[in-house]
């Protein structure tokens, strides 16, 4: 059994060693790095054709999408593509009954049509700096730590001020390398972004949250928008004057398709990984939280499938509420069921043991001497805070009650000096939330929800890790029926009746409310007992991540390190591949139209298939879009390292090509954000060939494709 476990260590040690492609998630502006391995890899193009501030590359083409996603320019006039999911609120924002854009899809035939997107912006990185050395000037490795973020803090002011006289873009300064490095970002951001296009739901968010995380996958998820300028191409905010952007570089598009074994590449905006933390960090957050968060919302998950099953009308009224707590719920069972199955602690304790000895090897090594150690009993120490944290905050999430009287804590707190001004505009925004929260509400499930959240935390929580209320009871049901039957904030009518001539004397009787207590009570508890705790101790952890860094990349100074993902343009790249996920299951690279009606079914609201795209389907009308093989191609899976926020990334070829747009990755290898397998870790992207179909053969909006250049 020993030799066995060796056995295992020795070769994942090797593979740690070797150069392993598809994982990492470089800086675009040090890509010369990394050129031989992509070139040899199959790359035709070179690192400057990528990122230059010389001459135009593909970087001037890539944006970061509204807050949280990317996308990309693919004509000379601002035509932009993202994911159907990341432009989901947009499209949400312009649908009403009689324009339902969300079922039916829309398709501006004219650029006339375009629909204004207040509040989205695209922002493109315009050039990058080191800035290392300056951010850390007058710093040394026993600066105390305080001291340290306060230099930090005055350096990185300094530098900014310095740079934002000499340009008119937005200048921002980041920590990489858990703050052993700095760079300054210039960035340009437009906020004249207009809605083109979007296919009808059963298409954008085919499979829906079934398939989500999910390979074999078969959705359509891309949306089109586009970027407008004032007439020198700068930004302006809209006007109907306004002027399509004219980009340095617009990504072209290839209908060559893929192969197994091609060489791809994603360039876009990974929000968060953490590649380096220490096996202590990654067992609890596999092993301990992740859990805890799967247990709690697969419980709720069961109940909202109970009444959806039973009742269209809450079926829809839960489905974004599904999923939203489904999409986390499946990622961390992938990451528990990753990390374990690769032996991902194993893995980190061994590159430990190998880091302590060469720590040991050498006096001048001392600073690193107790990082380990010192991990250890941060992480012991934080844990049942950490816990404590994820069932207060599950319980104040998750029943529906106590949030939305959570919501009400201001107005609880109104007295006669309040100005009544205030007052109104308290609740005239609480008047909306009240009609938008009652719109979805389904009482029944949500005391399901609470007597069992609250069930739970009495069970996993002990006394002094509890809010006070929860201590005192003694009966769940009983309990959660006299909070619901006494609680105002059930009763849509009593609400309004309330906020309706709301007058500073009703305060006294809001703060009454039992649900408005619970969430107090929640809330304080946090505060008072827990807050403190955890604050201080993720400071210190990132101290030492930071020390922990400096020492890996001392420890190895011929490797190649990659920073962890922090919302900056990034370049990953790897295989186009499938991948075996079990013993005997083999998952081939890409899928096709086939297995969308395969997978029809008109009962079921995720796999409604649209009536034109079955005629087409039966036609087999894939015009120029068609595979080689005379299928339609429609997703393809890669050995690319991404994560939340490429949403909507370009994933190219060899040639800098557009081949597709990342939207997810298979469950089986999230475990990515936390330790990378080039055997499991696979992205999924939406084939582009797909794309143009539906634009222009499900659509009929050929103008568009004319704005681009396509590379048959
Ligand atoms: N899993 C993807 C991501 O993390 C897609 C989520 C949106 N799609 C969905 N069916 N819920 O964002
Ligand atoms: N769907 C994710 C997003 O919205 C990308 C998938 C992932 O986490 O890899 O960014």
């Amino acid at each position: 059994m020993k030799r066995i476990t060796l056995l295992i260590t020795l070769i994942l040690t090797l593979a740690v060693g070797i150069a392993k492609a598809g994982e990492g998630m470089w800086i675009p502006m040090l890509l010369q790095y990394n050129e031989k391995e992509m070139q040899e890899m199959g790359m035709k193009i070179s690192a400057e054709d990528i990122y230059s501030i010389n001459h135009s590359s593909l970087k001037d083409a890539i944006v970061l999408f509204g807050g949280g996603c990317t996308g990309e320019i693919v004509s000379d006039y601002g035509l932009l593509f993202t994911n159907h999911h990341c432009g989901y609120d947009y499209i949400q924002k312009h649908s009403s009954v009689e324009h339902d854009y969300l079922t039916n899809g829309f398709w501006a035939m004219n650029r006339g049509e375009e629909l204004p997107c207040p509040g989205l912006s695209v922002t493109f990185l315009r050039e990058m700096r080191d800035v290392t050395e300056r951010v850390l000037e007058g710093i040394t490795i026993d600066t105390p730590e305080d001291e340290r973020k306060a230099k930090v803090d005055q350096n990185m002011k300094k530098i900014i001020a310095e740079v934002e006289k000499e340009t008119r873009y937005k200048v921002s300064i980041k920590p990489f390398f858990q703050g052993n490095e700095y760079y300054l970002l210039l960035n340009e951001v437009y906020t004249d972004v207009r809605l083109v296009g979007c296919p009808p739901s059963n298409i954008g968010k085919f499979g829906g949250d079934t398939d989500n995380w999910v390979w074999p996958r078969h959705t359509g998820d891309f949306s089109i928008f586009r970027v407008y300028a004032d007439k020198d191409g700068h930004p302006a905010v809209y006007d109907k004057d306004n002027v399509p952007y004219k980009p340095a570089k617009h990504l072209d598009i290839s209908l060559k398709g893929v192969e197994e074994g091609d060489f791809a590449f994603v360039f876009g905006y990974p929000a968060r990984t953490n590649e380096y933390l220490p096996a202590v960090a990654v067992d609890q957050e596999a092993n301990v939280i992740d859990p805890v968060m799967v247990d709690l919302r697969g419980k709720v998950l069961d109940i909202y499938n109970k009444y959806q099953e039973q009742d269209p009308k809450v079926r829809i009224q839960y489905a974004s509420k599904h999923a939203g707590l489904g999409n986390g719920w499946k990622k961390w069972m992938g990451v528990t069921e990753g990390i374990n199955h690769f032996h991902g602690i194993e893995r980190k304790m061994d590159y430990e043991s190998s880091f302590y000895d060469w720590v040991m090897q050498s006096r001048s090594r001392y600073m690193y001497a107790n990082l380990l150690k010192d991990f250890k009993s941060n992480y012991k120490t934080l844990e049942p805070y950490q816990l404590a944290y994820t069932y207060m905050a599950e319980a104040g999430r998750r029943i529906e009650l106590v949030s939305f009287a959570g919501r009400f804590t201001k107005l609880s707190e109104v007295t006669k000096e309040t100005p009544q001004e205030d007052i109104n505009r308290m609740v005239e925004s609480l008047k909306k939330a009240s009609a938008t929260f009652f719109k979805d509400y389904y009482e029944p499930i949500d005391r399901e929800v609470a007597a069992m959240l609250l069930g739970e935390y009495l069970k996993a929580q002990p006394a002094d890790f509890r809010p006070a209320f929860l201590n005192d009871i003694k009966d769940i049901n009983g309990y959660v029926d006299n909070l619901f039957n006494k609680s105002m904030f059930t009763d849509e009518a009593k609400v309004n009746a309330l906020l309706n001539g709301f007058k500073a004397n009703d305060a006294k009787k809001l703060a009454k409310d039992p649900a408005l207590q619970v969430f107090q009570s929640l809330n304080g508890f946090y505060r008072d007992e827990v807050y403190d705790h955890i604050v201080s101790l993720t400071n210190d952890n990132a101290r030492l991540q930071r020390i922990y860094m400096k020492g890996q990349m001392e420890m190895e100074p011929e490797k190649h390190f990659y920073p962890d993902a922090n919302f900056t343009l990034r370049v990953t790249y790897g295989r186009v591949e499938g991948f075996k996920p079990q013993d005997g299951k083999t998952y081939r690279h890409f899928t096709t139209l086939e297995g969308i009606m395969q997978k029809e079914n008109p009962e079921i609201y995720d796999y409604v298939v649209e009536p034109r795209l079955k005629q087409l389907y039966i036609n087999k009308d894939y015009g120029r879009y068609a595979d080689r093989d005379g299928t339609m191609h429609v997703a393809f899976t890669a050995s690319v390292h991404t994560t939340g926020g490429n949403s909507g990334s370009p994933i190219l070829n060899s040639e800098g090509q557009l081949l597709g747009l990342n939207f997810d990755r298979c469950w089986e290898g999230t475990m990515s954000d936390l330790i990378y397998d080039p055997a499991i870790c696979r992205n999924i992207s939406v084939d582009i060939r797909y794309v143009l179909f539906i634009i222009d053969k499900f659509a009929g909006a050929g103008h568009l494709i004319e704005e681009m250049t396509i590379i048959e």
